[in-house]
């Protein structure tokens, strides 16, 4: 069975005595995790190694970084390498984020370099993809996505793509309040997998876990989650609030 993720995307949010607060609040819960269930804080990068040392010894529970450098070491001011993350032992990093790709000007070969870093490094890339507004009311979101993908990702070998998590993340579901319906994403999941069924196969495709990124709450998770090809859901701004990640937690299928 594939893995399925509650992803929490914290960006730029919260001092390092609420980071800490807040995963007393959803820690303290002790809800386990089955063998195929995970979850991941991704958490400014000041804060990776003190909320990494909490997560650790909970079994399924990680901390990731929010963004690597495409870069291996050297004269890049404020950049982070994939080598420093490995030597704190941090184990997934989020790539792509629509929120770089727009402010930053990440582009779909940028993001390809930072794939191979995190790959090469053995750090499980969140990879992220999903359409504008304008494309999805013209209908275009397939071949939009389509081309991120095939961008970035499929230069990778089927024994390198299968340590990826793709998250489907549609630009105007984020932080907007207006979340994908469950069919909508449902659909597009599927497409997804489908498409990186033709090129590595079925049995590949069948193990990658595609998460759905967008408003995704407490009162939706449990229906998005329930999609079949949805395999739970990289979370921004309900990841903030304690009891809200948690029933996202909670909503993860047993
Ligand atoms: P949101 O953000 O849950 O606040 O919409 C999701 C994300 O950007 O990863």
């Amino acid at each position: 069975m594939r893995k399925k993720i509650a992803a929490a995307n914290w960006k730029m949010n919260l001092t390092l005595p609420q980071a800490h607060q807040l995963l007393d609040e959803i820690l303290g819960q002790n809800i386990s995790l089955e063998k195929h269930q995970e979850v991941i804080f991704a958490v400014p990068f000041p804060y990776l190694t003190e909320m990494n040392k909490r997560t650790f010894e909970l079994k399924n529970y990680y901390t990731a970084a929010q963004n690597c450098s495409d870069k291996k070491s050297g004269a890049y001011t404020g950049e982070t390498s994939v080598e420093m993350l490995q030597s704190i032992h941090v184990a997934h990093v989020v790539i792509g984020h629509s929120e770089r790709r727009e402010y930053y000007h990440e582009t779909n070969e940028l993001l390809a370099q930072k794939v191979n870093m995190a790959i090469g490094a053995g750090i499980t890339p969140i990879f992220c993809c999903g359409e504008p507004l304008s494309i999805r009311e013209a209908e275009g979101q397939n071949e939009f996505v389509a081309k991120q993908l095939l961008e970035s990702l499929y230069h990778l070998t089927a024994d390198e793509i299968a340590k990826v998590v793709i998250a489907y993340e549609p630009i105007w579901a984020i932080g907007t309040g207006k979340t994908a319906s469950s069919q909508q994403a449902q659909t597009i999941h599927a497409f997804i997998r489908e498409n990186i069924a033709g090129k590595y196969g079925a049995e590949v495709a069948d193990n990658i876990s595609i998460l759905y990124g967008g408003s995704v709450k407490a009162a939706n998770a449990v229906d998005l989650f329930s999609q079949p090809d949805v395999d739970g859901g990289l979370v921004g701004g309900a990841s903030l609030v304690g009891n809200e990640f948690t029933a996202i937690i909670k909503a993860l299928p047993a």
